[in-house]
């Protein structure tokens, strides 16, 4: 018999109905001759009851009870028979089949699992297997309700996203994988190529220069959910191989990428949770961010701030500040408020340690509102005015805690947002059921490395420039978006012109044979009446990973990679064959003997 229902399906209403229900064995238990087997697949659990007391006339009950004892756990069956009413006070509530089961007439073993490494039911965590484990056996894991769930709940979003994107005009084209290297600031994977020995494609580190060129060529409106390669180190929300919703529009200003993300992500809530998303998103400047939360992708979803303090103690005898001052530094102070009473002083010499090891700060000060005057260890070297002048600045009421950070803006700043995340989390401020997201707007189009000079893109060094490029300060025309302090994407309004950009590139320090090399056809083509155009590209392995409230991407990545860059199911990366890399002349290559010049071309079209 073909199968006729899923395990996820039988309600009720389909009591009395012969069925053929086929999936995994879960788990079975005998009570005194009697099998009760949860039968498991995609869509749920169905259990099933052999009784051979109750078998048809007629059934060879012995050679029944032989293949009843062949369904070990995990092995994949095929079973025929009547669905009844559970017995009373046997419904398990939290199962939707959880009122019946299958009373079996007939049964199969279709494949014989070996003894599964871990158990796969509903572990609740702490008895999941290490994930390595769970990596190695993916298919397994696989089938834990959690990931069945996240791949469904993955897949439902691509769909609207898809739905949305076409009623929208979008055109889903595919660009390259082999080709050149896309600069996205990571390194790239290479793919040695056969047929001209001695040459690598780069895998896309984002489809950036395609997409570019879909709008040259007058795609107008194109997405993709583009697969990006990135050789950089893992991290919970970053693989070396993850997936962009990648977007590009012609004839578009920043506003009109951002209300088009809005309406997608509106869209996709409502086919999601059936609920409104609120829209227009907040906007934050970049500097703002930096210097109220300590980070280009804060966390807004509880206060925090810092405050800014550089001018209320410019004129402190504290020497540290004042070195810290004259070098053009900053002073930023964070009061714990209500949660300060939880931080007594030894946790104090715990932030102070946090700070300058995992926040990366020079150090950590701090102070104390008592008996209404700040009070700590060094207020000694400040005088009463500027301790006054503290209090008011940041709010502070009596018992209130506050940390003073002083150094270089961006470091201090950065370090800053990593203490406030973790004095958050301390004092349980993060709620886990709220989603925030945000546009980080008005950043500038490059960051100058403090010591050399050095001009770096702050996004990448397509963004369109807002002002001359030569002046103090550049803005460029991009922009974040962030959900739960998390970037989830970045997107801009690109150069269209050929002589910006080969002067943006020039400015960046890329040296001129290097432009012509790695550039020379992108701005050529530029130089064929590229239209305006700007995009944008969301994570999708982070998005959905915040969505589910999971740690990690792993989790929401059908086939990930381990914290190794490792994949542990097939074992790659591996070494090559001696012969394969004959074969791809990378020995010779490596030896020097490859003599380039002498390769015949090869035209591969014919037959
Ligand atoms: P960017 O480099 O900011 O922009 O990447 C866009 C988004 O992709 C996700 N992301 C990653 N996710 C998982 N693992 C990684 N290693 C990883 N790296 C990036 C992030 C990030 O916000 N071409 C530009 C976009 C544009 O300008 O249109 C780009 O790739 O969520």
């Amino acid at each position: 018999m073909r199968r006729t229902n899923t395990c996820g399906e039988l309600r009720a209403e389909d009591i009395g109905k012969q069925v053929c229900l086929q999936g995994w064995v879960r788990f079975s238990r005998d009570h005194g001759g009697v099998a009760f087997i949860d039968l498991a697949d995609r869509y749920g659990i169905t259990q099933i009851v052999f009784d051979p007391e109750d078998l048809p006339k007629g059934t060879d009950v012995n050679a029944m009870a032989d293949t009843m004892k062949t369904f070990t756990r995990e092995s994949v069956v095929s079973i025929v028979g009547t669905v009844r009413k559970r017995v009373e006070g046997t419904d398990d509530a939290r199962n939707p089949t959880g009122e019946v089961e299958v009373l079996i007439t007939e049964a199969e073993l279709l494949n014989k699992s070996a003894a599964p490494p871990f158990e796969i039911g509903d572990q609740k965590e702490g008895v999941l297997p290490n994930e390595d484990t769970r990596m190695k056996y993916r298919y397994l894991d696989l089938r834990r309700t959690e990931m069945i769930q996240a791949m469904e709940f993955r897949s439902k979003f691509l769909h609207l996203a898809r739905q949305y994107l076409e009623q929208n005009s979008f055109l889903e084209i595919e660009t390259p994988i082999l080709g050149r290297s896309t600069p996205e600031g990571a390194r790239d994977y290479v793919v040695p190529s056969r047929v001209h020995p001695g040459t690598f494609y780069a895998l896309p580190q984002s489809p950036q220069l395609f997409k570019q060129m879909l709008m040259v060529g007058s795609m107008d409106r194109y997405y993709q959910v583009a697969r990006c390669f990135r050789d950089e180190d893992s991290r919970k929300d970053r693989q070396p191989e993850f997936t962009q919703l990648d977007m590009e529009m012609s004839f578009v200003d920043m506003a009109d990428i951002q209300n088009m993300i809005e309406g997608l992500l509106s869209f996709v809530w409502k086919g999601l949770y059936g609920k409104e998303l609120e829209t227009p998103f907040p906007r934050i400047a970049y500097r703002d961010a930096m210097e109220r939360f300590g980070s280009d992708k804060p966390d807004m979803r509880y206060g925090l701030e810092f405050v800014k303090l550089t001018d209320v103690v410019k004129d402190v005898p504290y020497q540290i500040f004042q070195r810290i001052l004259a070098e053009g530094g900053i002073v930023a102070g964070i009061n714990l408020g209500d949660g300060s009473a939880k931080v007594g002083r030894n946790e104090v010499d715990r932030y102070i340690h946090y700070a300058k090891n995992k926040a990366k700060l020079g150090g950590l000060t701090w102070m104390r509102c008592e008996n209404g005057v700040l009070t700590s260890n060094i207020t000694k070297y400040f005088t009463p005015e500027i301790l006054e002048n503290i209090k008011q600045a940041m709010n502070v009421k009596e018992g209130d805690l506050i940390f003073l950070i002083a150094g270089p803006w961006k470091a201090t700043y950065e370090g800053g947002g990593v203490l406030r995340r973790k004095i958050a989390e301390d004092l349980g401020l993060v709620p886990d059921d709220v989603f925030q997201f945000f546009w980080m707007v008005d950043c500038p189009m490059f960051e100058v490395d403090p010591v050399s000079g050095k001009y770096d893109a702050f996004h990448h060094p397509f963004v369109l420039p807002l002002n001359d490029i030569n002046d103090d300060y550049v803005a460029g025309a991009c922009f974040d978006i962030c959900l739960n302090g998390n970037e989830l994407g970045s997107g801009s309004l690109r150069i269209h012109n050929a002589d910006l950009q080969r002067a943006v590139l020039e400015k960046l320090g890329v040296p001129d044979e290097t432009i012509e090399k790695e550039f020379g056809w992108f701005i050529q083509a530029l130089g064929y009446g590229a239209p305006p155009h700007g995009g944008i590209a969301m994570g999708v392995d982070r998005l959905i990973a915040i969505l589910l409230n999971k740690e990690t991407i792993r989790d929401v990545i059908a086939f990930p990679k381990n914290k190794r860059a490792v994949s542990l199911l097939d074992n790659s990366p591996e070494k090559i064959d001696d012969s394969k890399l004959e074969e791809l002349q990378i020995l010779s290559l490596a030896t020097g003997d490859l003599d380039l010049e002498s390769l015949e071309d090869i035209d591969s079209d014919e037959q």
